[in-house]
């Protein structure tokens, strides 16, 4: 089957930095950096080089670290942001600078308090600027998500006229809905003169939970380039998450796109990240929560005990996740109790189990959850119980 490569451009550098407490210094973001390029990024956004000593200086060193993927560097439509920019990156094998300006009638209006030809003309020129730079110039058009197709089409093909080879079209404030964001790149396919000799990225933010949904939806509708987050940590209530897109991919063959990630290493990427901007993951998610591989009620523990794939769709070791978990509760029933007291050296008889599974629900109903140590204290009053009955 042929597939086709979508690029996936990491932002945990630069969108997910933006959260706030997760500030980095230069010697983390060199630590995530080098293994971002190890997981198989296309991209690493390694910052906002402008925007203050501490991120030019992060963005030269990892400029000079990464090997594989592009290092690229933020700024706004103003010349200064794009020279300081350029010289952040010079030591990159592959540096590209990433410029753009507000397109909605809200940024034009209150922003820049400009006008729509005025914005077109800055586009252009910010774009033609970096090229005397670098080859590789993204342009992004900010809220591009509450953008009319039109206005974006033609703010779009000024870019690429001035030599732009990734369009980014940012749902910045997360309001689309998928068949919305699907439609609005399928129209840039469609009407951007040039089009055919550019990337279009999608960078979707969460704020109604749709960052991935949306993602997937550009995607599918002609997008090849993917922004987004280890964790899908970013600005608000963040970025799409790497590790969803990439499994969405994996897991669906029939959309024949791919790539290049290594899902085995995304487990350990999320504690590295997680880790190292002491921001937690919720437990619940997708991918990479302490929840995604763990079974709690008797039925799903029952099935999944009987074979893995009757509650999961992912091999957890896929991911880098060691096994499944069975997390013993009041809701557990006999099978899972045998199951962890097998693992943990106990065979039971089927009178055994009946026994020890009456005093494991008095233990259950006090604790929330049964812990290994539990199960030993259970089985020692059980020998000790048969002991005195003999
Ligand atoms: O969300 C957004 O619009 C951005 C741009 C600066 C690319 O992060
Ligand atoms: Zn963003």
């Amino acid at each position: 089957m042929r597939t086709e490569k979508v690029e996936i451009f990491d932002t945990t550098l630069r969108d997910g930095e933006q959260v706030p407490g997760c500030k980095l210094n230069t010697e983390q973001k060199l630590k995530i950096a080098a293994r971002l390029d190890e997981l198989g990024v296309d991209v690493i956004e390694a910052g906002f080089p402008v925007s203050s000593p501490g991120d030019f200086k992060s963005v030269t060193e990892i400029s000079k670290l990464v090997k594989n993927a592009s290092v690229c560097g933020l700024t706004r439509a103003v010349k200064n942001d794009i020279k300081v920019a350029a010289d952040a990156l010079k030591y990159a094998r592959k540096p590209r600078i990433h410029t753009g300006i507000g397109t909605s009638d809200s940024h034009i209006k209150y922003k820049f308090k400009s006008s729509r030809p005025e914005i077109i003309e800055r586009a252009g020129e910010a774009v033609a600027y970096a090229k005397t730079f670098v080859d590789d110039v993204e342009f992004y058009a900010e809220d591009a998500g509450r953008t009319e197709n039109e206005f974006l089409a033609k703010v779009c093909t000024e870019a690429v006229k001035n030599g732009a080879t990734v369009l980014n079209i940012p749902d910045t404030t997360g309001y689309c809905l998928p068949e919305e964001y699907g439609k609005k790149i399928k129209y840039l396919k469609e009407n951007v003169v040039g089009i055919e000799n550019v990337i279009i990225s999608c960078h979707c933010h969460n704020d109604l939970g749709l960052a991935t949904a949306n993602a997937i939806a550009g995607i599918t509708n002609g997008a090849r380039q993917i922004e987004c987050t280890i964790n899908g940590i970013g600005e608000r209530a963040g970025n799409t998450a790497l590790e969803e897109v990439v499994m969405i991919l994996k897991q669906h063959p029939y959309l024949q796109l791919n790539t290049d990630i290594n899902p085995q290493l995304l487990y350990d990427t999320s504690l590295m990240v997680s880790r190292e901007m002491g921001m937690f993951v919720q437990p619940n998610k997708a991918i990479v929560g302490a929840n995604a591989f763990a079974h709690s009620s008797g039925i799903h523990q029952d099935g999944v005990i009987k074979n893995r794939e009757t509650y999961e769709i992912i091999d957890p070791a896929d991911v880098g996740v060691t096994e499944s978990a069975i997390v013993l509760t009041a809701r557990s029933g006999r099978a899972a109790l045998a199951y962890k007291a097998k693992k943990m050296g106990y065979n039971l008889t089927k009178l055994e189990l009946d026994i020890v599974y009456s005093e494991f629900l008095n233990f259950a109903d006090e604790k929330k959850e049964v812990a290994d140590n539990d199960i030993h204290i259970i089985m020692e009053l059980y020998r000790r119980n048969s002991r005195a009955i003999a």
